[in-house]
């Protein structure tokens, strides 16, 4: 990054940009909806310059299209984008992983770093299909990455070094927050926070029509449950609360929220979000099987 000042008076008026890791050039392979997310986000954060990237999909009238749309390059040409690139990006369906494999093998080698994102497919695969030692590195991004605020986990494979693992967890932060978990638990992470947004529009989509069944506009119904929703989450996350301790704040005895809150019991909301988390993650152990 520049260390030049820009309010200094020789500064130049308009500074040449530089990006935040200057010396990788970054291949994301399978430029889809998460791929394109992140695409904008690395030219957005000035983690990378455009010409620092290259990108493929698998049409070629979809590569024009992006790449006339982010000024980067882009095409249908996986193992040329491999070639020229420190850190491959894999973002291809998980079925569709061992084909891309194939294809960019020759091009991979111990000096370079690859980002799976696909779901279930584990780092053993990529390296085993690589033929070398090659870092390997899997995320678990979700879809609120579209407005910086997504949790991604990551996991090393064998062969990733603790500097490897920083650009991973730079990569990702272009996108909200990171952590790093044990391999084992990332079918459970894509069961909890990769499907989790569905489970919760469906939990705010029902407060939003609860609050039109007692009178309210469906907007500002829409707006309460959402910012309600919102709200809780940044209390558990800021002050470090256990969920239930916050949920006991909100409960006075003898008043309407415990009324509220045996019918959710009685309605079985809780177990029911259990087994929903526990399906998606037996669901995630298959994908890769297609
Ligand atoms: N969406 C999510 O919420 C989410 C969250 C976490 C992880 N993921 C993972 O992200 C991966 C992609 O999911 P997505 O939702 O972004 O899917 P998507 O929108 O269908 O993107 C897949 C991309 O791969 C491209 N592609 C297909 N075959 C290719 C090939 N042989 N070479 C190069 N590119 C090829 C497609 O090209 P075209 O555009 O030309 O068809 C498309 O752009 C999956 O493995 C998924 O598990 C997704």
């Amino acid at each position: 990054m520049s260390t030049t000042p820009d309010d200094t008076p020789h500064a130049p008026t308009a500074l040449p940009a530089s990006s935040v890791l200057p010396n990788l050039r970054v291949a994301i392979l399978g430029a889809g909806k998460m791929g394109g997310i992140l695409l904008q986000a690395f030219l957005k954060n000035n983690l990378l310059l455009p010409d620092q990237i290259a990108a493929t999909v698998q049409h070629p009238d979809r590569a024009m299209a992006l790449s006339a749309q982010f000024g980067v390059e882009v095409s249908t040409d996986n193992l040329a984008a491999a070639t020229h690139a420190d850190v491959i990006l894999l973002g291809v369906k998980p079925t569709q992983v061992p084909a891309l494999m194939a294809e960019i093998a020759p091009a991979l080698n111990p000096s370079k770093l690859v980002l799976s994102f696909a779901a279930s497919v584990k780092t053993r695969s990529i390296e085993d299909a690589a033929g070398c030692d090659l870092a390997v590195i899997r995320a678990m991004p979700n879809t609120p990455a579209m407005l910086a605020a997504a949790i991604t986990a990551l996991c090393p494979g064998r062969f990733v070094s603790a500097e490897q693992m920083a650009i991973g967890q730079r990569i990702f932060q272009t996108v909200g927050r990171t952590v790093i978990v044990d391999e084992k638990h990332m079918d459970a992470v894509t069961g909890l926070s990769g499907s989790g947004p569905a489970f919760l529009y469906i939990i705010i989509e029902a407060l939003a029509e609860a609050g039109v069944n007692v009178g309210l506009p469906r907007d500002v119904a829409t707006l309460l449950a959402a910012q309600t929703t919102l709200g809780s989450a940044k209390m558990v996350l800021e002050t470090g609360y256990h969920p239930a301790l916050l949920k006991d704040q909100v409960t006075t005895p003898a008043g309407c929220t415990v009324d509220g809150i045996l019918e959710l019991e009685e309605g079985g909301l809780r177990v029911t979000l259990i087994k929903a988390v526990k399906r998606a993650t037996q669901r995630a152990k298959e994908l890769a099987a297609g």
